[in-house]
């Protein structure tokens, strides 16, 4: 079957085309979850893996999500990724080889140290310890798009929040600090107006603090604005013909008024406001207005319709253009195209979405990994791809996806 000609929208084009690709050329793993023992050389930008329920396909992604910044797709514990054998955690580790330019080639390693406790991980960059993460996001990065990501529009507006401060950390390291900051000071406030309600007498000075460190760590709503506006621009036109152009709105008063005014007026105002609303917030449990009431909307523009009232396929072919924007920002940012994990992508496409995805990606500077349970819908990628098998804690390279002939991958 031929792939339709890819139609990427002019705007995430070129955000990626100039990029080199980040390629991840082989994989080892040492009591990762399911795989006892794993060494695996990639050949070619995109890379299918299939097999049933519980073959390991999600942990194979998640390990490779590991050799960058953070803690993996699945946001788990460290402790959780050695194999469990005999009721224990064994000691372990990822390493990736890796081809991008300017560097001609590196490798990145991340596990249990030796002899040290299960839930402490460490890093190297070409077998020397890495101090700072700072020091991965100049190599490494991956943005991904698993099945858990199809309950977002359904969920609750944190889990939105938390969608969007994923992708504007990955631009912007700060960013998480200024979260954790902002909701460690709204945490210790809202400790204290319950104290002063149960009638505890509380130091008036000692909300004003509070408060004044949640002024100052609100600008994080700053760079939530800052990044929609910049997957608008890329999304406008929609990734590619059968990808629907979506829109993205912040609702956040905090975030519009920095639109409008100084940051340090609206601080100011948000101090004031804060403080006024003391008696208000503790009848209410916790601070009534702030970024930390911030929603993301997701519209189809074609339907102008809201993507809670979209069909499961729209919303999936929603997110894929979401995430594909988002590696466009990375590659203009970093000068490098992030690796694609897309877990389960195709389940909820049809076939002309599903082709359109194929092509999208075989156009992409990117390297993508692509999971599913039928390795079937993956043939339209013959000749472009190489496929394997998950079985049994290995990989078997899947002879209806050989290796390209010729493949040798471009970065
Ligand atoms: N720490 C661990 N030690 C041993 N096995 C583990 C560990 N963590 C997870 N597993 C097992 O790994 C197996 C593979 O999980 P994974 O999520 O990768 O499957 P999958 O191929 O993605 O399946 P699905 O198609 O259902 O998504 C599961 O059976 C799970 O129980
Ligand atoms: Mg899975």
């Amino acid at each position: 079957m031929a792939l339709p000609p890819p139609a990427l929208a002019p705007a995430l084009a070129p955000a990626l085309a100039p990029a080199p690709a980040l390629v991840l050329t082989r994989l080892m793993l040492r009591d990762f979850r399911s795989y006892p023992a794993l060494t695996v050389p990639f050949q070619s930008r995109i890379v299918v893996v299939s097999g049933e329920n519980g073959a390991g396909k999600t942990n194979l992604l998640e390990a490779i999500s590991l050799l960058a910044p953070g803690r993996g797709l699945r946001g788990a514990r460290t402790a959780e990724f050695g194999r469990r054998a005999g009721g224990e955690s064994l000691p372990w580790a990822a390493a990736g080889r890796f081809e991008s330019l300017p560097w001609s080639g590196f490798d990145i390693g991340t596990g249990t140290p030796e002899g040290g406790p299960p839930e402490r991980r460490t890093f190297r960059l070409d077998g020397a310890p890495v101090r700072s993460q700072a020091e991965l996001a100049e190599r490494v990065a991956t943005v991904w798009l698993t099945p858990q990501m199809d309950r977002l529009f359904q969920d609750g507006a944190s889990d939105r929040r938390r969608f969007l401060d994923r992708l504007v950390w990955a631009l912007e390291p700060h960013h998480a600090r200024e979260v954790a900051a902002y909701e460690n000071a709204m945490a210790q406030r809202n400790r204290l107006l319950g104290q002063e309600r149960r009638g505890d007498r509380v130091d008036p000075q000692w909300l004003a603090a509070l408060e004044d460190a949640m002024a100052r760590h609100a600008v994080a709503a700053a760079a939530r604005r800052g990044l929609v506006g910049r997957l608008n621009e890329t999304l406008a036109g929609g990734i590619t013909g059968a990808f629907p152009a979506t829109r993205l709105e912040l609702q956040c008063a905090v975030a519009g008024a920095l639109g409008q005014a100084p940051a340090l007026a609206v601080e100011e105002g948000l101090r004031e406001g804060w403080a006024s609303g003391r008696r208000r917030d503790a009848v209410a449990g916790g601070a009534v207005e702030g970024p930390h009431r911030a929603d993301l909307l997701f519209t189809h523009v074609p339907k102008d319709l809201p993507a809670s009232l979209c069909s499961t396929g729209e919303q999936k072919a929603l997110l894929v253009a979401v995430v594909l924007a988002h590696a466009g920002l990375i590659a203009a940012a970093r000068g490098f195209a992030p690796l694609l994990l897309l877990d389960e992508v195709a389940a909820h496409l049809d076939a002309t979405r599903r082709e359109a995805l194929f092509a999208a990606l075989a156009a992409l500077p990117a390297q993508a990994f692509l999971t599913g349970t039928d390795a079937g819908i993956f043939r339209p990628l013959a000749g472009i791809a190489e496929g394997f098998r998950a079985e049994g804690g290995e990989l078997v390279p899947d002879s209806d996806l050989a290796v390209p002939s010729g493949a040798s991958i471009p970065i």
